[in-house]
């Protein structure tokens, strides 16, 4: 007997970012963020509940992962569902990108919030989006924002009245609340060198800015938040690369650089587009490529010039999008 689902997700990018963990169990952020789900973009995932494995299977754009990490993270979520659902069936998961995997594309946030929703849904589970997403957060905590449509917050660290955050993610406003495209400058198709996991980690023992960043995001995160309620296209660009910056000089100080010569040069001609009067803003993750928020009327321009910049091999045109959904679902016989 088996039971499947099929889900699709889209990765998300953060204009408010998280960098670092809060102690203790959870896998929560350290720092509130907030980002945009993109659609154009995505990871479409298959789960099999089926009695006839012995073992979890993981087949990752059309190669087996096995006893490898993602195999290993994979297993581990889909136990949590397992003892949510009072079952021991092993699972077959199908995974495939269409975009470059584990090289700051935030792959692992639209697979693990693709695969969290499939899993729930193929177990039988009667869960709601918070409850997918908290899931999705204990594997990537950035995941947990791909559970929804449009610009999405994610809590960290502590409330103002000093109560622990639970991680919650939740929709701030939807995929049309700002005139927004996103254009992913591609430097690379290799996977990054450094996990983020591991450069959070090297961050928050050796930065002399951690304690900074921690102290400055929360405000960051509301700064932004504000200028997207208000429909404020410039101030939220200004303020996204303002926090991309400050995460990568706070890892930075601890070794660790993302950002290559690409990076860099397409920071400039970001930079130089808007001395020229084309309001274009950065912002940068935990790899290579530099992703240009630009308004609609501009990114046809933008990404003509783009283009040109030695080191930029394509360019992923995207825009706000919807949540993670379920495309498939069904049981079958004994196999
Ligand atoms: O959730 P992770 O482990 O993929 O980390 C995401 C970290 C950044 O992409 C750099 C920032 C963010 O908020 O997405």
């Amino acid at each position: 007997m088996t039971r499947s689902a099929t889900a699709i997700a889209h990765p998300n990018i953060a204009l408010a970012k998280y960098w670092g963990k809060r102690a203790g169990d959870g896998n929560i952020p350290a720092v509130p963020s907030l980002s945009v789900t993109l659609a154009g973009m995505s990871t479409t995932t298959t789960v099999s509940f089926d009695d006839t494995l012995v073992d979890d299977e993981l087949e990752l754009n059309g190669a087996h992962a096995e006893s490898s990490r993602p195999k290993v993270r994979a297993s581990q979520l889909l136990d949590r569902v397992r003892a949510a659902a009072h079952t021991t069936t092993r699972a077959r998961i199908v995974s495939v990108n269409d975009f470059p995997t584990a090289s700051g594309l935030a792959s692992s946030a639209s697979g693990f919030a693709a695969l969290a929703l499939a899993a729930v849904r193929a177990a039988g589970l009667d869960w709601s989006a918070e409850q997918v997403a908290d899931l999705a957060r204990r594997s990537s905590a950035s995941a947990a924002r791909s559970v929804f449509g449009g610009f999405v917050e994610l809590d960290g660290g502590d409330a103002p009245d000093g109560t622990p955050s639970l991680g919650g993610a939740r929709p701030v406003a939807g995929p049309t609340a700002i005139d927004l495209r996103v254009l992913v400058c591609v430097t690379t198709e290799d996977a990054k060198a450094t996990s983020s996991t591991d450069g959070m980690r090297l961050t928050q023992q050796t930065s002399p800015y951690y304690p900074a960043w921690v102290a400055d995001a929360p405000a960051s995160q509301r700064a932004i938040r504000e200028a997207l309620l208000a429909g404020d296209f410039v101030r939220l660009g200004e303020l996204s690369e303002r926090s991309a910056l400050a995460m990568h000089a706070c890892a930075m100080a601890a070794g660790i650089v993302y950002m290559t010569g690409a990076t860099l040069s397409v920071l400039e001609h970001v930079r130089a587009l808007r001395s020229a009067g084309l309001p274009a803003f950065a912002t940068v993750d935990a790899g290579p490529h530099l992703k240009c928020l630009v308004r609609s009327g501009d990114a046809a321009a933008a990404r003509e010039s783009l283009e040109r910049v030695p080191g930029v091999l394509r360019i992923i045109d995207t825009s706000p999008g919807e949540g993670a959904r379920i495309v498939a679902a069904g049981a079958g016989g004994a196999t």
